[in-house]
């Protein structure tokens, strides 16, 4: 497995694929749902190539960019387990100057849920996917459902920029009692960890109402509150794929998305009905 860390290292590296390339952009502290990502860019292309950069312009003044768990060498061990051809880790002048045009992420997609608490956060992804695409014309391009809104953003902005590129959405993957695995989760303490667990039970328990036939938005979302209590709640919303509220679900074309604070630390995690 190669590391590269200049951008002409990466276009050389490309140059030599042939077949499809598949790509996954990660923030590093790597775990189990990344390596999902990694392994099924694996089993479905010629060459795998993952990017870990810690991404400075999704982050808003006064959020976690300089504290965000950084694990370079247990990363690359992971990426080498799932059988990647190539990491690419730029340091942040590679990727960026001082004048940057920016990629604007649609304003309806973006401006609500985590758009609400993280304003401009996804201009910051759209800008370093689009320069990430640019460079490595990936094939596929696999992102996980755990950032529901991410992942629709980025469909949206490949359909509207005609970007010649697949956009592979992944299953979260969960610890065994539940919990959606992130990188924020090492912040957590075992209490907090214990009080996370709410996150995923609240979701359980919407996806039962519904297997009942409950179907009503207020209801469930009741249910979830008095379950996610005492913890700060951000939003539970339920949405159709264009991030609209809707008062009923509508199998298939659901997703009911939570983000709540478990001590400082801001947790999101969503089920797709
Ligand atoms: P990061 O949070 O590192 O996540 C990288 C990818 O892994 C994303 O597509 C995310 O949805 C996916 N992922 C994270 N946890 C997951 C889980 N438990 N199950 C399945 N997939 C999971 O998302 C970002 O980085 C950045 O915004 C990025 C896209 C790299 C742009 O900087």
């Amino acid at each position: 497995m190669q590391i590269l860390k200049t951008i002409q290292e990466l276009r050389d590296f490309r140059a030599k694929c042939s077949g499809d390339v598949g790509f996954v952009a990660t923030m590093g502290a790597l775990h189990a749902g990344h390596a999902q990502l990694i392994k099924t860019s694996v089993s479905q292309n010629n060459h795998t190539i993952v990017s870990i950069f810690v991404n400075p312009t999704q982050f808003l003044p006064g959020e976690d960019l300089s504290r965000y768990p950084r694990t370079p060498e247990a990363d690359i061990k992971i990426c080498q387990l799932c059988q990647a051809d190539a990491v690419f880790m730029p340091e942040v002048d590679e990727i960026y100057n001082q004048n940057e045009i920016k990629i604007l992420a649609p304003k309806e997609l973006s401006s609500t849920l985590e758009g609400v608490t993280r304003p401009g956060h996804f201009d910051g992804v759209c800008t370093i996917l689009t320069k990430f695409f640019n460079i490595i014309n990936p094939t596929n391009a696999y992102f996980g459902k755990k950032d529901a809104q991410q992942l629709i953003i980025i469909e949206n902005m490949v359909k509207s920029l005609f970007m010649n590129v697949n956009i592979v959405p992944i299953d979260i993957v969960r610890s065994s009692d539940g919990l959606a695995l992130s990188s924020r989760n090492s912040y957590l303490n075992d209490d907090e960890l214990a009080q996370a667990l709410k996150i995923s039970r609240s979701l359980m328990k919407a996806s039962n109402l519904i297997k009942a036939g409950e179907l009503s938005s207020i209801e469930i979302k009741k249910a979830m509150s008095s379950i996610l209590e005492p913890l700060r709640v951000d939003y539970i919303a339920i949405v159709d794929k264009n991030l609209n509220p809707v008062d009923k679900i509508e199998l298939g074309n659901s997703i009911i998305l939570v983000a709540v604070y478990v001590k400082n630390t801001r947790l999101i995690d969503n089920l797709w009905v």
